[in-house]
């Protein structure tokens, strides 16, 4: 696996892969390697040439007093991992190399990028789309994978590349969770012992959702207030919001309809925020016969 750090370079090496017909699969990431990462390099791989591995932890889609500098990084290991998981080229830039000084322009996907998660992190997104389009312009993908988890992240991801029609497909690959389901993430080791035993109850809900839904229930409304109850019982130190959402637009919806819902949950443990989701499939109802 070869490690780049400066932008001409990257971009020299995706020109040269793209001359010989290569198809490039890229996999942006902020390091701290998991399981959930590992599954996006294997879904990168299996539809590319050659798979590109970003790893930076971008300043510009942190707000003050969020974690920026205690994020964890340990570079030697994720180099480990991304080998291991089939990446051919790491792209580890520093920050100087990404933001040189006087930088000053942004991508921003307005609207949605303002709900949700933008509503406790403002400028979040527009620091996630601004970072994914340079990664875009320097890494030249055929292919970029993200996770379901950050499922705001991936739809405004999705929406900047078609309105600016970046010639790249975007695929989005399913969460990966713990055995107790809970889903992984690099924030998972700010838990203490008895936090990282309720913050089970994230998945908990959801699952309740699921099945209260797939028995008919059809008001939003009541399928929140119970996960609310689940959530509650757990003692988180907030909730942030439990949203039911459609997919296609990710506004809100009072009532879930076909051909399928999200439901997105942001819920604080200590000062830990985990954010998580389910995609509910939603039949159309049977006629009486
Ligand atoms: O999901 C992440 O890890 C980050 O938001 C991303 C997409 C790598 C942009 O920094």
């Amino acid at each position: 696996m070869l490690t780049i750090e400066r932008v001409a370079e990257m971009q020299a090496k995706a020109e040269s892969y793209r001359k010989e017909g290569k198809r490039i699969g890229l996999v942006p990431t902020m390091g701290s390697l998991h399981e959930g990462h590992v599954s996006l390099i294997q879904a990168a791989r299996a539809r590319s040439d050659v798979v590109i591995v970003t790893i930076f932890v971008n300043p510009t889609q942190f707000g003050p007093g969020e974690d920026y500098e205690r994020y964890p990084r340990d570079a030697v290991r994720d180099q480990g991992v991304a080998e291991q998981a089939g990446a051919d080229v790491l792209f580890m830039p520093q920050v100087g190399e990404i933001y040189p000084s006087g930088f000053a322009t942004f991508v921003e996907v307005e609207d949605v990028s303002s709900v949700l998660e933008g509503r406790f992190r403002p400028n979040h997104f527009r620091g996630v789309t601004t970072i994914v389009a340079k990664l875009f312009a320097i890494t030249k993908p055929h292919v970029a994978v993200f996770g379901q988890k950050d499922a705001q992240q991936a739809f405004l991801i999705r929406k900047m590349a078609e309105e600016l029609n970046f010639d790249v497909s975007i695929i989005v690959a399913p969460i990966v969770r713990e055995a107790d389901g809970l889903a992984l993430s690099s924030r998972n080791v700010y838990l203490n012992a008895n936090e990282r035993t309720r913050a089970t109850s994230l998945h908990r809900s959801l699952r309740y959702a699921e099945s209260l839904v797939m028995s008919g229930e059809r008001s939003a409304g009541k399928v929140c207030a119970g996960m609310s109850r689940i959530l509650s019982e757990a003692r988180p130190s907030q909730i942030d919001y439990i949203a039911a959402l459609s997919p296609e637009s990710f506004s809100e919806i009072e009532t879930f309809e076909p051909p399928s819902a999200l439901i997105a949950i942001a819920v604080r443990f200590g000062s830990t925020r985990l954010i998580d989701n389910i995609v509910i499939p939603i039949s159309e109802k049977r006629e009486a016969s």
